[in-house]
Order: structure tokens, then C-alpha cells, then sequence
């Protein structure tokens, strides 16, 4: 059986970044699940449909061939063949991603592809339903989170560096939206699973986070 670490939380928590540099550490795969979210919504999105149909969504995420390839160790998402990694990180696609992944069709089509995935992979996933429900018998599962305030700060912090323009306000509306999005909806909601530890990041270092995740895997 392969080694699977599952990791959970809201949006921002710092999930891929701790999740790579775990993955990195103890030589296990990274699997970003949000990118193949993203992925989904970017096909609506370059279809011209709104994410808020969900009639259109479902007829139309048949189309959408996903599939994840590993290059130098980096995951490659392709949609119907074509490496989109350069286009899933905007907000634009973030929010369209999380309004895709309430429509049960799409969760069901991505999971199945996670769990095949991780069946003969040593990995690290992250998302939102790993521990719960893509991989209820991972060996490790960790669920990280930190204060919205935080979360938006750190993304804020994230767009100045590149240097975009943005409002600290609409971040934190847009996490708190999400957060909430991602936490009611009916399908695989976000909560952590009744046997996932806990990890606030709000008043650690990201080398603290990794340093505590690693003596949970070694545990
Ligand atoms: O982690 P992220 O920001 O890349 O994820 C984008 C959206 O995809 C997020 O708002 C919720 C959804 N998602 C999900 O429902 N289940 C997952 N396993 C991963 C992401």
C-alpha cells in the first residue's frame, strides 16, 4: 500500500507550500487538488459558460479531459491535452474553482482521478475533502488552517511582491466567501476528519509548519 499524507484547510492556510516542502523532504509526490478544480474552471470559463449554471456545468464537464503528468517532479495539469499550469492561479479562476467543485458531477470525476492517483503513489494531497473523503485511510492527516486576517494578509503580501495591484478588504471578503462556499456546501464539504490533527499556522513560521508536519509523519 502506497504512503499517503492528506492535507486539508481553508484557502490560504499555506497547504501547497508546506505540502511541497514536505513532499520535497521526505521524497513523496506532491498532488495539488485544487488544480484540477481549477482546471475544470477554466474549461467553463474558456467555454463561455457560467459557473452558476449548474445544468450547463455538468453537460459540459464531460468535455473536459483532465489529467495530471509530473515533470522535474513539478505537477503538469493538462486539460484536454494542453499544459494549463500558466493560467489556474488568478482569482478569477479560484473563485470559478469553487464554485465548479459544489456540483457533485465534477467532484465525482476528479476524485476518482485522485484516488487512482494515490492507490500506488507515495504522496502528499491537498485540498479540502482528502482526509474525509478522497483518502480516508491515509496514514497521516493533517488540517491546517490560521485566521482569515492572516490568510488574506499572506495573500496580499503574495500579489504586492509580484507586483499587482490589489485591496487587503476585497482579499479578506473574497476568503471569507470562499471559506464559506468551500464549508457548506452539501457536497464533501470542508471540515476536518474526526482523526486529522489540527495545525493553526496563524503564528508559525512556514519552517515551524514543515518542522511540525514532519514529526507527525515520523510519529
Ligand atoms: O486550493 P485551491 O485554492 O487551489 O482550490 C480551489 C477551489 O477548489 C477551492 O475553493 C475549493 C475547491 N477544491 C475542492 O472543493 N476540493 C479539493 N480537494 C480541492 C479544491
Amino acid at each position: 500500500m502506497a504512503f499517503n499524507i492528506a492535507v486539508d484547510g481553508p484557502a490560504g492556510a499555506g497547504k501547497s507550500t508546506i505540502a511541497k516542502a514536505v513532499a520535497k523532504k521526505m521524497n513523496l509526490v506532491y498532488v495539488d487538488t485544487g488544480a484540477m478544480y481549477r482546471a475544470m474552471a477554466l474549461f467553463m470559463i474558456r467555454e463561455g459558460i457560467s459557473v452558476s449554471d449548474t445544468a450547463k456545468v455538468i453537460e459540459k464537464c464531460e468535455l473536459a479531459d483532465i489529467t495530471i503528468r509530473y515533470e522535474d517532479g513539478v505537477q503538469v495539469v493538462l486539460l484536454n491535452g494542453e499544459n494549463v499550469n500558466a493560467y489556474l492561479r488568478t482569482e478569477e479562476v479560484g473563485n470559478a474553482a469553487s464554485a465548479v467543485s459544489v456540483i457533485p458531477e465534477v467532484r465525482k470525476k476528479l476524485v476518482e482521478l485522485q484516488k487512482a492517483l494515490a492507490a500506488n503513489t507515495d504522496c502528499i494531497m491537498d485540498g479540502r475533502d482528502i482526509g474525509t473523503c478522497v483518502l480516508p485511510n491515509a496514514q497521516v492527516k493533517i488540517y491546517l488552517t490560521a485566521d482569515s486576517y492572516v490568510r488574506a494578509q499572506r495573500r496580499y503580501d503574495e500579489l504586492v511582491a509580484k507586483g499587482i495591484a490589489c485591496d487587503i478588504e476585497e482579499i479578506h471578503k473574497d476568503i471569507q466567501e470562499r471559506d464559506y462556499r468551500d464549508m457548506h456546501r452539501a457536497a464533501s464539504p470542508l471540515r476536518q476528519a474526526e482523526d486529522a490533527v489540527l495545525l493553526d499556522t496563524s503564528n508559525l513560521s512556514i519552517d515551524e509548519v514543515i518542522e511540525k508536519m514532519i514529526a507527525l509523519c515520523e510519529h
